[in-house]
């Protein structure tokens, strides 16, 4: 059993129970294959059962880490892209406050774009604050991170000195090669590894995610538990009336079958926004391949429902919806009453902006679906890193299962290459000149 409230309802025009089942089958021989490391790309299936584990020795060294910088600093950069970047980024600001991070140093994210200004706007930014750094980077190589390290690091040198900006230094990468590692065991960084069997996107449970989230005072064994308690329940059956991962994975497929190639993932707490941008990629970058995959959009909705709302309503219908929802929400506030009634809102006097917002949701799911859109939901009990664990686990296992539905390699992403090597060839990279 988990937090997560999965329902599909609002797809049963377009996917019936039966066409669910008629995927049992395949879903239980793709599950062995998963769990007997019989499927594609069973190099990387370190994922699987990684929240379980995880030793309590690394989980103490992260948190100890954490009160070191803590003690350092008022400014922590995360340096990394892609599966490097994002699951943090998810974690951190799911879990806090809309509005900067009470319990820690402020956080700053860099090498997730090659932007003079937004790197110009940063060095800026540090210039008068204690500061501290993690770089991360699985393959070390990552042109993008590597530019924002050389800038960071010539900033700490220049600042602090180089013995002191080495202890101002955390690099999280592979534990051989690289030219991240070959640096942090040369300059001694203290160091933190990511496992050879767990790909980018993969990776957030790993020293990648939990370095950075921990630095905000989020809890990050409840995040551990959480995923703990998702992987047991998601090992346990395969039996797509309870396995919720699974049937959101046949569901998925099966409306990408018949059409829908795009899901609009669309949640009504902007705390999600950066979820949403992790789900993105974990999706994605697994599933589009050989021609196919659902392409995997994000809305923030209500503000969205003022943009796009149109197109979802009545635009091209090759779209479905996955709501994100979250049963309740940390604070609770009210409507206030007013001596007038000016603004027209007194029927609303008392009312919860949850329950405002609960109607909106109900309110558009119902419009779309009457205009073509069908939907399925998944609904988180609350705000916290216990069910946040659980939701980057369910996540994980559903994308795996729909990539092997569609007969895909769910843990490669061949098509990120071409882009670099173009890139490198317009830079003139060494290995890369025109014709090579
Ligand atoms: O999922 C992936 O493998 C990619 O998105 C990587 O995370 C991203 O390209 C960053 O790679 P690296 O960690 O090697 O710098």
């Amino acid at each position: 059993m988990t937090d997560i409230d999965f329902n599909d309802d609002n797809a049963r025009s377009f996917v019936s129970g039966q066409e669910i089942d008629s995927l049992q089958a395949d879903v239980d021989r793709l599950h062995d294959d998963l769990e007997k490391g019989a499927g594609q790309g069973s190099d990387y299936l370190g994922w699987l059962h990684l929240p379980s584990r995880t030793s309590s020795s690394l989980l103490d060294s992260i948190i100890s880490t954490q009160k070191e910088i803590t003690d350092q600093c008022d400014a922590f950069v995360c340096v990394g892209i892609g599966g490097s970047y994002l699951g943090a980024r998810a974690a951190i600001s799911f879990l806090n406050p809309a509005f900067g991070n009470p319990r820690g140093p402020e956080i700053y994210f860099a090498g997730q774009n090659i932007s003079s200004d937004y790197h110009a706007d940063l060095l800026d930014r540090l210039a008068d604050r204690e500061v501290c750094i993690n770089v991360i980077s699985k393959s070390g190589t990552t042109t993008e991170p590597a530019i924002a390290f050389r800038l960071l690091s010539n900033f700490m040198e220049k600042k602090y000195g180089r013995e002191e900006s080495r202890k101002r230094i955390v690099v999280t990468t592979d534990s051989q090669k690289g030219a991240l590692k070959t640096l942090a065991d040369e300059e001694g960084y203290k160091s933190f590894v990511i496992p050879d069997d767990v790909g980018g996107r993969f990776s957030v449970l790993t020293p990648v995610g939990l370095l950075p989230i921990a630095m905000t005072g989020i809890d990050i064994r409840a995040l551990l538990e959480g995923a703990v308690q998702s992987e047991n329940a998601l090992t346990q059956t395969s039996d797509l009336s309870k396995n919720m991962a699974y049937r959101y994975a046949a569901n998925r497929h099966l409306l990408y079958q018949k059409g829908k190639v795009i899901e609009l993932m669309a949640t009504f707490h902007p705390a999600f926004e950066y979820i949403l941008e992790w789900w993105k990629q974990l999706a994605g970058e697994s599933e589009g391949k050989k021609g196919q995959g659902i392409f995997p959009a994000s809305a923030q909705y209500t503000t969205d429902l003022h943009s796009l709302g149109q197109w979802v309503q009545d635009g091209n219908r090759n779209l479905f919806e996955t709501f994100l929802m979250v049963g309740k929400s940390v604070h609770s506030i009210e409507i206030p009453g007013v001596t007038d009634d000016k603004d027209g809102l007194g029927y609303l006097e008392g009312k919860s902006l949850d329950f405002v917002n609960e109607k909106a949701y109900k309110g558009s799911a119902a419009a779309h679906l009457e205009g073509g859109v069908p939907s399925l939901t998944l609904a988180l009990k609350e705000r916290s890193a216990h069910n946040l664990g659980q939701l980057i686990y369910f996540f994980e296992r559903a994308v795996a299962m729909t990539g092997y539905l569609s007969e895909v390699n769910p843990f490669d992403q061949p098509g990120v290459e071409l882009y670099k090597k173009n890139m490198f060839t317009l830079l003139n990279k060494p290995g890369y000149e025109k014709g090579k």
